[in-house]
Order: structure tokens, then sequence, then C-alpha cells
């Protein structure tokens, strides 16, 4: 590991040593051996159903890296998942719509054992795809779909040299509708995660698709969306998402959704004839973009 090693800054170090403290560098966790504990690295894991990944993972004994734009917020994650689970948690704070953002994550990943990786980070758009500047197209679709992408295949390859690991891709149930750019890089991203598990069979790595429907998360405050009206069965706990995609990912299914009313939902989608989902993504969009203009 070289004094370039990804980990900016440490959050917190191993019982006993307490929050603040410095962490072991990089190359300790390098030569981690059989008997360490497994690591987990999560993408957007300050907050919703990153955090609810972390949160599941270091209740299992995970230490864990962190990763999301907002340096300070992610210390705050880090050395509070520290004190309530008794496990290391480190931050690497990076913008993955930034291919800078994305390199820092896969030289960590190339450089270190991770055992888990969750691609969760990720946010939509205030805008449809025309009022949209071609260049925020760019970046919404780098994290949503290529950040996933190239993690995912660094991750891969260092899981099949091990013979195990798991790789969690946080979708969304809107990639199987045709709405706009966010729902194109969805669907990009959960395709790929489904032909990657195919490739991966018989490695001993697995690849899972999380389809999450509605949470109640900072995703739809961040957009200036009003979703108050939305019925309570249109939603799912970012709780629910994260512990059902673990338990589907260790069970080594290629697409978890959440909730039985998505369940319902990912199976008449599958039988619904695409020019049906068009005009159904279309009255969608439309009522969302009423309900913005008046929040
Ligand atoms: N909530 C829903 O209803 C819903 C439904 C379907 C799918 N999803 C998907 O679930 C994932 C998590 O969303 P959430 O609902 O938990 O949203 P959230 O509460 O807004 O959390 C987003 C997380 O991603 C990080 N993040 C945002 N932009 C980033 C960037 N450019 N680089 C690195 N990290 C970034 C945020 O931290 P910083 O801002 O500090 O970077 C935060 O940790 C997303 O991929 C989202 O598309 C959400």
């Amino acid at each position: 590991m070289t004094s370039e090693a990804p980990i900016a800054h440490a959050a917190a170090t191993s019982p006993g040593t307490g929050p603040g403290r410095t962490a072991p560098d990089a190359a300790t966790v390098a030569g981690a051996s059989a008997g360490d504990p497994p690591v987990a690295l999560i993408t957007g894991a300050t907050s919703g159903i990153g955090l609810a990944f972390a949160r599941e993972l270091a209740g299992d004994g995970y230490e864990l890296v962190l990763v999301a734009r907002t340096e300070q917020r992610l210390l705050e994650t880090a050395e509070a998942l520290v004190e309530e689970f008794d496990i290391t948690a480190r931050v690497l704070p990076a913008d993955l719509a930034t291919e800078s953002g994305i390199a820092a994550v896969t030289d960590l990943i190339d450089n270190e054992r991770v055992d888990v990786v969750v691609n969760n980070a990720g946010y939509g758009l205030r805008t449809s795809a025309l009022r949209t500047q071609p260049d925020e197209l760019v970046a919404l679709d780098r994290i949503l779909n290529s950040a996933v992408q190239v993690i995912s295949w660094h991750a891969a390859h260092r899981m099949i040299e091990r013979g195990r690991g798991g790789i969690l891709n946080v979708a969304s149930m809107a990639g199987l509708t045709t709405m706009g750019a966010y729902a194109a890089a969805k669907s990009a991203a959960m395709v790929f995660t489904e032909s990657l598990a195919s490739e991966l069979a018989g490695t001993g790595v697995t690849a899972t698709a999380v389809l999450p429907g509605f949470a109640r998360t900072e995703f739809h405050d961040r957009m200036s969306v009003d979703m108050s009206r939305w019925p309570r069965i249109a939603w799912v706990s970012a709780e629910a998402v994260a512990r059902e995609g673990i338990r589907d990912g260790r069970a080594g299914r290629i697409v978890s959704v959440a909730g039985a009313q998505y369940k319902l939902a990912y199976v008449v989608a599958q039988l619904t004839p695409r020019p049906v989902i068009r005009v159904l993504s279309n009255g969608f969009r439309r009522t969302r973009k009423a309900r913005r203009s008046r929040a």
C-alpha cells in the first residue's frame, strides 16, 4: 500500500481504543487472515438504505468501510456504529459521480480484502431528462450505473481469487419502468447485476440486484418531491430492504425485492406488455411533476 492509500480518514478503531482515534492503516487490513472479521464496503452509507445495510452488517460483526461524499457525516456515522456495535469502521469520502471517486473505491478493493460490497449510493433528478443538462445526465449515469459496474468488476475479480464474496447492487423498482434517466440507469445496473450473477456461478461469489420500492429516506427530500400523499402500502422500510437484501445475497438469489406489495409488482411488471408499462410510467411521471411543482 502506497502513501496514497485510499482510506482518507479513520473514524474509529477496534474496541477499546474508542472513536476518533486513528485506525490501523490499509496495509494492516491487506494482510488480514481468514480468522479476521469479514469486511464490508458500503457506498452511500450515511443515510437511508445504505445506513441500514451498514447497521445490519455491523450487527453481524463486519468491519466496515463507509463511502459517501460528506466527510463529517461519514465520521459521525462511523463513530456511532463503532459505539453501538463494537466493530471497526473506517471512512472513504468519495464522489461516485466522478471517475476519481470511483477510482478511490476500486483502489481500496484492489489492495485490501473486502468480503461484501454494497453499491448503494445514488440520487434522483429534480427535472425530466430534457430539462436536465447533459453533464448532469452523465453524472447520474456514472453514480447509478458506471460506478456499480466498475466497482462490481474490481470486487468480483478479487473475490473470485479468494473463492468467496458477495456483491449487492441497489437498483430500484423504477428500473422496471420507463421513467426517465433514473429508470434507465437503474435498469442498466439491474441487468448488469443479473448478467454478472450468471457469470459468477460456481465461483463462490454472488451478485444480487436489490430493488427497493418507496423507502422513507432522504432520497425524495433531496429531489424536493412531496410524497406525503402516498398511502402506507406504497412504503417499505430501509431496514427491510437491507435485511432482505443480505438474506437474499447469502441465499445466492439474483434479485431481491422487499415487501409483499413490491414482490407482487415485480411479477406483474414481468408479465405486463412494454407499451402498457410506458403508459403507466408516463402517468406516474405526470403525477410526480404536479406534486413537485406544488411542493
Ligand atoms: N428511497 C427510495 O424510495 C428508493 C427507492 C428505490 C431505490 N433507491 C435507491 O437506494 C439507494 C439509496 O438511496 P436512499 O433512499 O437511501 O437515499 P439517501 O437517504 O438520500 O442516501 C443517499 C446516500 O448516498 C450518498 N451519496 C449521494 N450522492 C453521492 C455521490 N455523488 N457520491 C457518493 N455518495 C453519494 C449520500 O451521502 P452524501 O450526500 O454525503 O454523499 C447518502 O449516504 C439509491 O441508489 C437510490 O437510488 C431509493
